[in-house]
């Protein structure tokens, strides 16, 4: 006898979900994504929202909420202080993580600058598997250095390793030894490792990292912006854990960590929203202060009542058993299109978005052509799907010479939104790179004709080389 469309038995796994409301999509032509993409200069950012048919910039904040967060956003306390939903929110929180300093901030990029405000220093190193931009720009920011040390197997795109976002713990003994231990201020661990492919951390690497950690007195944070799809991964790769509830693989995750810095907009299922989690008063006493002054009181942060609402509920949802198999699912089934329209990625496929290997791809085009650019603008071209180029317009290197050091990969991110899109609009997606790759040979690269002097890839303007 079947089960239910979640279980085995069946070749579907269906978005375990209906549609609510609608929010029309535009259709623009392919001579009006042309003009488009001449308007907005070659770079994604530039596009209108309305140019694009199916949007995979990213999958932050971009997610549909459900009818239980709606509901809960009615029940929204704005009290300036002490507020119920802030009440609910901490503990939701706390029930989650295990910790009892909760700190909301308006997302995750104000909860790092706090918290490395506080602990990090000039001249200290701060080790992680991989720092996610916001993470490595706000330890910098603070003189430090954001040092990365994934596994060896996270560089090889095609190893099929079920953890390649694992930290490699030789690499974080011999970082210690180098810098000296009163250097390294906490170590931090992106779950899932979103720069490196939104690929999963195991418990066990967790723990391996937890013991150093001890040994040398440095504390550990995770950055949590996925927990949940991580948990998951563990459930589903990770002997032992097979018979486990997300939530409580979540939370030994959490027992392994001294704090935690979370976007919500991630796995809060929210459109905005973030926090700061801690075990230690003292440290959450000093971030508070900081967060007074520029997020708000420390029982709103930056969030309205009603965003507190949004986020306390959406935590659970983002670790229901049906959800996660679908999300994780659902990723995985845009990379197996993407497989079989000849388009290589990044394998295993990732927790929240297909990484597209335009190296592979583009062979003819040289990094300092932006090979993934130019992919990136071709899939738009062909189909209106607007993904991100993680390679060298985003991380290149200026030389003295004029020349520039290319990033170590070219690739376009295509992030799916959580509960946003249906599986017809992935096949679309599917049949748009089948497209892109049977014409792969005829794109042509980009320059740059004008960049910022940090962070140039959002503002960036390219143009075909001649
Ligand atoms: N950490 C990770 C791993 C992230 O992916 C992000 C955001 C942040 C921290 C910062 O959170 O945006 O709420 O301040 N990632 C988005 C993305 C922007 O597209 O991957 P935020």
């Amino acid at each position: 006898m079947p089960g239910s469309p979640t279980e085995d038995s069946f070749r579907t796994i269906i978005e375990p979900f209906r549609v609510h409301s609608v929010e029309p999509i535009d259709l623009p032509t392919r001579e009006e994504r042309r003009a488009a993409l001449e308007l907005a200069h070659h770079n994604l950012f530039g596009l209108k929202a309305r140019d694009v048919i199916i949007d995979l910039l990213t999958d932050s904040g971009t997610g549909a909420m459900s009818t239980s967060q709606w509901a809960g956003m009615m029940k929204g306390d704005e009290s300036y202080a002490g507020s119920r939903s802030y009440e609910r929110f901490r503990d939701t929180v706390t029930s989650i993580t295990g910790f009892p300093e909760v700190i909301p901030t308006h997302q995750g990029r104000a909860a790092e600058r706090i918290l490395f405000s506080v602990m990090v220093e000039s001249g200290e190193v701060v080790p992680s598997n991989t720092h996610f931009d916001t993470t490595r720009a706000n330890i910098e920011y603070s003189g430090a250095e954001a040092r990365d040390l994934v596994v060896a197997e996270a560089r090889d795109t095609q190893s099929e390793y079920p953890f390649k976002g694992n930290m490699d713990v030789t690499a974080l003994e011999r970082t210690i030894a180098e810098v000296g231990v009163e250097q390294v201020p906490l170590v931090v661990v992106t779950v899932t490792n979103n720069s490196g492919g939104g690929q999963p951390v195991s418990m066990a690497n967790l723990r391996e990292v937890r013991s150093v950690c001890d040994r040398h007195g440095i504390p550990l944070i995770l950055d949590a912006c996925r927990f949940a799809e991580n948990a998951w991964f563990i459930k589903e790769r990770e002997p032992g854990y097979q018979d486990h509830k997300p939530e409580d693989i979540a939370r030994e995750m959490f027992s392994l960590a001294d704090g935690a810095t979370m976007s919500a907009k991630k796995d809060g299922m929210s459109n905005i929203g973030g926090f700061l989690a801690l075990d230690d008063q003292e440290t959450a006493a000093s971030c508070r202060n900081l967060l007074i002054l520029t997020e708000g009181f420390p029982t709103y942060g930056g969030m309205a009542g009603y965003d507190l609402e949004a986020v306390a509920v959406g935590l659970w949802e983002a670790l229901d058993e049906d959800y996660l198999r679908y999300r994780i699912r659902s990723t995985a089934y845009l990379a197996d299109l993407a497989r079989s329209a000849g388009v290589p990625t990044i394998r295993p496929a990732g927790g929240h978005a297909v990484y597209i290997d335009a190296t592979r791809l583009l062979p003819h085009i040289p990094p300092s052509q932006y090979p993934a650019q130019a992919l990136a603008c071709a899939i738009y071209l062909e189909g209106g799907v607007r993904g991100v180029e993680i390679g060298s317009v985003m991380f290149g290197k200026p030389r003295a010479d004029g020349t520039e050091t290319p990033a170590a990969m070219e690739l376009v991110r295509l992030a799916i939104p959580r509960r946003t899109y249906t599986q017809s609009h992935i096949d679309y997606v599917g049949e748009v790179l089948a497209l892109v790759a049977a014409g792969a040979d005829r794109l042509t690269g980009l320059k740059i004709v004008e960049q910022a002097p940090w962070l140039r890839h959002f503002t960036a303007k390219l143009a075909p080389v001649d």
